[in-house]
């Protein structure tokens, strides 16, 4: 029987299709493995079902001679050493499109929490801090008509440009090339500019040796004093002392971050001293409906693998062709 190492709980459904074709490991504990755990749990294993909080390393794949694929729970796969997998030849898979509404559905509620305040005047209320009406008091800032830059114009850029095309705002984007199958957007050349004409920034490009801290000091110094900041990608595109900096010194006017460095984010951090600042504990994709999808793409990419085919969602195939681990039917 081929092995499966399942790093986090999963849903019944997805257990019960991988029990059916393999054995199956699934760590159950409340943290993820440290490195050393991982390693120790990869002996004999086959099929790597991975999630954000492992580093998959070369170290973690030599460790299991017999693996084949490695299947990310995510879009994002940052955490896998994707040159070191396809020089072993096995197979990085990821769950491409699925998570793409509810990721932007979040990106959007942050722009709009952070607009009109959902996150801060709750707090007036609770405190018994509600005066009386005051045509002055408690302004916020329109959605519509203000201008939405997005950065890293994918399949979950699209959709945050849709949500804000739906809200009357001018949609600009800064991406490697121009895209015209989004329409009614503005594409703009440099990141500079970008920042300088929003009223609110999102950040959708994947982490990669070119976005990490592509947003720092020099970069909000360009935002308005008045627009807000979204990152629902990943933590290390941003500088967070860099954020902090131009949140507390009023550079720009308040931010809403759903990753940051490390994740959990102790509950000391200076960010989360700040009223302008809201954290969410990384849950863009975390609806019911999304998960269990991306969790049944990533057991067909795990029982592919298994079977010696090629997983529907995988990244580097082009690259390992050839010395594929799989046996390789199309
Ligand atoms: C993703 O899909 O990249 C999510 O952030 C979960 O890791």
């Amino acid at each position: 029987m081929p092995k499966i190492l399942v790093t986090r709980r999963t849903f019944d459904q997805a257990a019960a299709e991988l029990r059916a074709a393999a054995d199956v490991v699934i760590w159950e504990d409340a943290d993820s493995p440290d490195q050393a755990g991982l390693i120790e749990a990869m002996r004999d294993v086959d099929a790597l079902y991975a999630h954000i909080t492992n580093q998959v390393d070369a170290a973690v794949m030599d460790a299991a001679p017999n693996l084949k694929v490695i299947a990310e729970f995510g879009v994002g796969y940052d955490n896998i050493d994707e040159a070191a997998a396809t020089e072993r030849g096995i197979a990085v898979c990821n769950t491409p499109g699925v998570l793409s509404e509810s990721t932007a559905d979040l990106a959007f509620a942050l722009v709009m929490a952070l607009g009109r305040r959902v996150n801060d005047l709750p707090g007036i209320v609770k405190n018994g801090e509600w005066g009386d009406f005051d045509p002055v008091g408690y302004l916020a800032t329109d959605i519509h008509h203000k201008t939405l830059g997005i950065v890293g114009m994918g399949r979950i850029g699209a959709e945050v440009a849709k949500r804000g095309l739906g809200f009357d705002m001018e949609v600009i984007y800064h991406n490697r090339n121009p895209r015209n199958d989004v329409p009614g957007t503005i594409y703009v050349d440099s990141l500079e500019e970008l920042l300088q004409r929003s009223d609110y920034v999102s950040l959708h490009n994947p982490l990669t040796p070119e976005t990490t801290g592509l947003m720092s000091t020099e970069q909000f110094k360009l935002m308005k004093p008045t627009a807000y900041f979204v990152n629902t990608t990943r933590g290390p595109v941003v500088d967070q002392e860099a954020l902090y900096e131009a949140l507390k010194s009023g550079g720009i006017a308040g931010a809403a971050i759903d990753v940051t460095v490390p994740e959990p984010l102790p509950a000391n951090h200076p960010l989360l001293t700040l009223d302008n600042c809201l954290v969410m504990p990384h849950v863009a994709s975390a609806t019911g409906d999304t998960r269990l999808k991306m969790a049944m793409m990533c057991v067909e990419n795990v029982l592919a693998g298994i079977k010696g085919d090629w997983p529907p969602y995988c990244v580097n195939r082009d690259a390992i062709e050839g010395r594929s681990r799989l046996e390789g039917k199309a």
